[in-house]
């Protein structure tokens, strides 16, 4: 008996201490915890991991040293002594209107431009560093386009918590989330006067670089050129492109409704177009972005670029008759994308702003500059740029009201209307404001869902993480972030901790300024990313940026003289009302008749 209870006893023991041993070595590999999950490396500063538990932050070039890069060089400290905070420079930019109508008129205006373009292009890395898959720098990360970059690497996989190493152990539900912070309850126009011409340029102009490919998982698009492409107009590849030319002039095909120019029908020009599928191919129009067929404020905008393109090619055909087709359609190219960034500095940017500072989109200014002349679209920029609450509770024009059920795909209205009257009505009607939450309809709540849904399949790091990476104090408190103490006590009780906020609830749900259409880290991680990718473009470089490159002077002087008012009355029978901003007195609150001129 004795022998047998020793014969199994020791067995026992043995496996018990094999257990403990198991155990021990388990618990022991899984309290060790990656330490750049504390992201512990300040003033942007690479992390990078040695042995199990210990880490190493890569100050090169930071302007700070110390094991965590937290302490400033001596210029570095000068800097910061003499550099006004994100929100003076925002205050003075936005006030003292007899120093800016100073500045307007004088070098100075140059100075200032100049000095806005360095700083904000200075905080993208160029060329670019990591993307959904490298959390290192990498060729492949480099050199495949088809993924989005990144600014910050992802969350590593193997944190303990899913935003590092700080908050719950599970994300707040995401239909919780969008539920109860960014449903609308009223109506909330932008206090800066935004319109639906300006929501409509907005998705027009962003979704030439913003084309996530959906169909596979990864941070990755399809927009390949990476910035201003004119992809919205022309085409992605080549085949669509040529689709979409007439092959004669440079121009390209279009369908003539009541002796006015439209995009054509896909019956005509069979490429693919996003609609419902009870839309015969005679109702669909055929444009160079796909997704365009959703809204008439997007097809509309689709009309006067084509408009505008075959104007262009009228007036260098004029001057160059010995241009074949392909030099005409590439030139006028060039010059629309041209008369693209001009617009969006001039009066989209300026608008968006609210700066005193007269914006300049001169590219020469920027010639004596350290400045890489390219670009790669960034995925926190397409996520920070989902601005869904700019769309009102229903589409007013011309006293009807019509509702998102006969609006959206609706293949009439705009040559019911055509582009005089849209336009019009569009720059009337009031814009929601995007930042402080709850003030997305119903119709793109949806939308809201997918960005948290995506950004979490891509791991993106935490709110306060891209305020450091943007020279902005994190936030210590929930309701440091926003003045709505309902939102500041819902967004605390599910994320448990101001620093596991998601990047994208942030910047929608922060306080928008006063008076503002958002908050300040929207404008402070938006502008560096817009300006770069707008200034980076290679017709902005020294080598391209001449007469000779646009077809001489009158092309040149397109660009250099184009505006949103122009853009429309030159491709148009009579000039309505046309602004990124709602009438701001009566006069321009009067009705307009077709008979006025330009
Ligand atoms: C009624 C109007 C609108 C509807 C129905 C709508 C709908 C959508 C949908 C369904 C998506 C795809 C969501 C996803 O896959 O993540 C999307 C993406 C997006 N929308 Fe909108 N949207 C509207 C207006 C706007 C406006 C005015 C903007 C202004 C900037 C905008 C900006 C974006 C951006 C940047 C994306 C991401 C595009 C991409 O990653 O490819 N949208 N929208
Ligand atoms: C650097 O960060 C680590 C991890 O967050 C922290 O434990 C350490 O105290 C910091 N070191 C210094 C010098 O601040
Ligand atoms: C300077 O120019 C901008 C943009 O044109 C304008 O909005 C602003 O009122 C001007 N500032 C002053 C003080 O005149
Ligand atoms: C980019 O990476 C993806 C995923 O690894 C791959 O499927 C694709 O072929 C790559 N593209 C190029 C051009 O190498
Ligand atoms: C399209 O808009 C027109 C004009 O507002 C409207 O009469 C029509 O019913 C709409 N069509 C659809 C399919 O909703």
């Amino acid at each position: 008996m004795k022998a047998f209870s020793i014969f199994i006893r020791v067995p026992i023991t043995l496996l018990l201490l094999l257990l403990l041993l198991e155990s021990s070595s388990c618990t022991a590999d899984s309290s060790v915890v990656n330490p750049c999950c504390y992201y512990p490396c300040q003033h942007a500063g690479v992390c990078v991991r040695f042995g199990t538990a210990s880490f190493k932050c890569d100050c090169t070039r930071t302007g700070y040293y110390g094991d965590n890069c937290t302490i400033p060089e001596f210029w570095t400290r000068i800097r910061l002594m003499l550099k006004p905070s994100p929100s003076a420079a925002h205050f003075i930019l936005t006030h003292f209107q007899w120093f800016w109508s100073l500045v307007n008129n004088s070098f100075l205006r140059d100075t200032f431009m100049r000095l806005v373009l360095t700083i904000r292009s200075n905080l993208i890395p160029s060329p670019p560093t990591y993307n959904t898959k490298y959390g290192y720098l990498s060729w492949e990360s480099y050199y495949n386009l088809s993924y989005y970059t990144r600014l910050l690497p992802p969350v590593p996989e193997d944190c303990p918590l899913p935003m590092g190493a700080k908050g719950k152990p599970v994300l707040p539900d995401v239909k919780e989330l969008v539920e109860r912070f960014f449903k609308r309850q009223k109506f909330r126009p932008d206090p800066q006067g935004t319109n639906l011409m300006f929501a409509f340029m907005a998705q027009h102009f962003t979704h030439q670089f913003f084309k996530t490919n959906l169909e596979v998982q990864g941070g990755f698009t399809k927009g390949l050129g990476h910035g201003v492409d004119a992809s919205n107009i022309y085409g992605e590849d080549l085949v669509r492109q040529h689709q979409l030319r007439l092959h004669k002039d440079g121009k390209l095909k279009y369908q003539l409704v009541n002796g006015e120019m439209y995009p054509p029908a896909v019956s005509e020009v069979p490429v693919h177009m996003v609609y419902p599928e009870n839309i015969p191919a005679d109702k669909r129009l055929a444009i160079g972005q796909e997704l365009f067929g959703i809204l008439p404020g997007l097809s509309m905008y689709a009309t006067i670029w084509l408009r505008e393109h075959n104007r262009v090619c009228d007036i260098l055909k004029a001057e160059h008759p010995t241009w074949d087709d392909e030099q005409l359609f590439q030139t006028t190219r060039l010059i629309i994308i041209g008369e693209i960034i001009n617009i969006i500095i001039e009066e989209y940017v300026q608008h968006l702003s609210g700066y005193m500072l007269d914006l300049k989109f001169d590219p020469s200014l920027l010639f004596g500059e350290r400045f890489q002349y390219s670009n790669r679209i960034a995925l926190e920029f397409c996520q920070l740029y989902h601005w869904h609450p700019l769309m009102p509770d229903s589409i007013l024009i011309e006293g009807e009201e019509i509702p998102y059920s006969q609006f959206l795909y609706n293949t009439s209205l705009l040559m019911h209307y055509g582009v005089e009257r849209l336009v019009d009505a569009f720059s009337r009607q009031p814009a929601g404001q995007i930042g402080g939450g709850r003030n997305s309809h119903q119709v793109v709540l949806k939308v809201a869902e997918m960005v948290i849904t995506e950004s979490r399949a891509a791991r993106v790091q935490p709110f306060n993480e891209y305020r450091k990476r943007f020279n902005l104090k994190p936030y210590t408190s929930f309701d440091e972030l926003t003045d709505d103490s309902e939102i500041a006590r819902g967004l605390e009780e599910l994320y448990g901790d101001i620093d596991a906020l998601e990047f994208y609830p942030g910047t929608m749900l922060e306080k928008a300024r006063a008076d503002a259409i958002f908050g300040e880290s929207m404008v402070e991680m938006g502008a560096p990313f817009s300006l770069k990718g707008l200034l980076g473009n290679p017709i902005c470089s020294p080598e391209y940026w001449k007469p000779s490159t646009f077809g001489g002077e009158t092309g040149f002087n397109i660009i250099k003289k184009s505006t949103l008012k122009k853009l429309v009355c030159l491709n148009t029978k009579w000039c309505p009302y046309v602004d990124f901003h709602v009438p701001r007195n009566e006069e321009e609150a009067k009705p307009r008749k077709p008979s006025t001129e330009l």
